[in-house]
């Protein structure tokens, strides 16, 4: 079925460069549009000419280019793409994508995008096995990325074993990315974010650690999806803030660290440290996401779970306690992803189902939750 994605095609050195101009065949007749990126080594074995001619589009190989207006062609590459694939990967751009190195167009664009990529490498089988690849292509599953292959079988080289390229069709049919763009068009999500303030007196506060880089990843997609979003920024005013706006919302999420407690009575002057120990009361806040869920005219209802331990349970048991839709769970006071990190990691499950979403940047880990919502959204509303 044709989705019209956007897809940045980049073609590295090695023999099964020419089986990625099938690929561009493909792509293109099942309504995606693909702008091919080459390396240097790339156009040793496939003419520039030959992606030109097969895509409609020219080929991109220089990193600055000053023909591009704002000499940033990058940029605008990583931009409009909706999916960006490498076919052939060879062990060179593994390596430098896997360390972040950016000293060619397109390892600069693996930098750059904030949408899905997938790599399809292909290779002599001996390479292939070494530790260091195989090291290499663990760092790039644990960034988000999606390996396609190889496939084993009888290599240009002579060899045979894991390293071939896999066929055109079959990465066709992996790529399962959508564009997240109108996914959510006309529709209005309600999205908290960020921490929650409680004042302990004039000067101090009781928070957490959240930074708010996650709801507003999710704002922003949402946004690009089309949607309208409505920012809600107050602390203990965020429960009388979100009632008043949910009713009248397609989707909730609540994706800020509420604060569970807030002292019961705020001091009206500083608090003098005459004492040698204190004592706060604290009282229990509202729930506001079990709250949004109890209407009756509710939105469909997304969640969020930071857990430092049993993060499935804890997150099953709130999505079926609060009677919730979904609910995106995280692990929190770890080295990688939860607060304050530009990554995250998500399980989200549903009453008949579940998805990974494994560690990448925020961005792009709320542009994959927002198509599930939508999915699960439209689901919910056809049956
Ligand atoms: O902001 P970042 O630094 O980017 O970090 C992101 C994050 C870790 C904060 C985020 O991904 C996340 O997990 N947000 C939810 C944090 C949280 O409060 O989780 P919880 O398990 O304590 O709460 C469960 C759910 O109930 C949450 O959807 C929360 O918004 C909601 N809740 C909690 C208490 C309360 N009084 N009202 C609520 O609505």
């Amino acid at each position: 079925m044709a989705i019209n994605r956007h897809i940045l095609l980049g073609v590295s050195g090695g023999i099964a460069a020419y089986k990625a101009a099938e690929l561009v065949r493909l792509l293109r007749k099942q309504g995606d549009e693909v702008r091919v990126v080459m390396t240097e080594s790339a156009t040793q074995f496939v003419s520039p000419l030959t992606f030109q001619a097969l895509s409609g589009n020219s080929v991109h190989t220089e990193l600055l280019n000053a023909q591009e207006e704002n000499a940033m062609g990058h940029i605008n590459l990583a931009r409009w793409a909706d999916v960006l694939l490498i076919a052939p990967a060879t062990a060179n751009i593994i390596a430098k994508c896997s360390h972040g190195l950016a000293d060619d167009l397109l390892s600069t664009l693996y930098l750059a995008v904030s949408c899905p990529v997938y790599i399809a490498p292909a290779m002599n089988q001996a390479m292939w096995s070494k530790t260091v690849t195989q090291e290499n292509v663990a760092k790039l599953k644990g960034q988000g990325v999606t390996i396609i292959g190889p496939e084993s079988g009888e290599q240009a080289c002579g060899d045979t074993g894991f390293g071939r390229m896999s066929e055109p069709a079959f990465i066709c049919e992996q790529l399962v990315a959508k564009p997240v763009e109108r996914c959510l068009q006309g529709l209005t999500v309600l999205i908290s974010a960020g921490p929650t303030r409680e004042p302990i007196d004039p000067v101090r506060y009781i928070t957490n650690r959240s930074s708010g880089k996650m709801g507003y990843a999710l704002a922003h997609a949402a946004l690009k999806a089309g949607a309208t979003v409505i920012y809600v920024e107050t602390a203990a005013e965020m429960y009388e803030a979100v009632m008043a706006k949910a009713s009248g919302c397609d989707i909730y999420i609540g994706t800020a660290a509420v604060a569970d407690y807030s002292p019961d009575v705020i001091q009206p002057q500083k608090i003098k440290k005459h004492a040698s120990q204190t004592t706060i009361i604290l009282q229990k806040t509202k729930d506001i996401l079990a709250a949004v869920a109890k209407l009756d005219s509710c939105p469909f209802t997304v969640g969020f779970a930071a857990e430092t331990e049993n993060l499935e349970a804890y997150a099953q048991h709130k999505l079926h306690e609060k009677n919730l839709d979904m609910i995106a769970a995280n692990w929190v006071g770890r080295e990688q992803g939860g607060f304050d990190s530009e990554q995250n990691a998500l399980q989200v499950f549903w009453k008949t189902g579940q998805k990974n979403l494994a560690m990448m940047n925020k961005t792009q880990l709320a542009e994959q939750l927002i198509l599930l919502c939508a999915e699960r959204f439209n689901e919910k509303n056809t049956t």
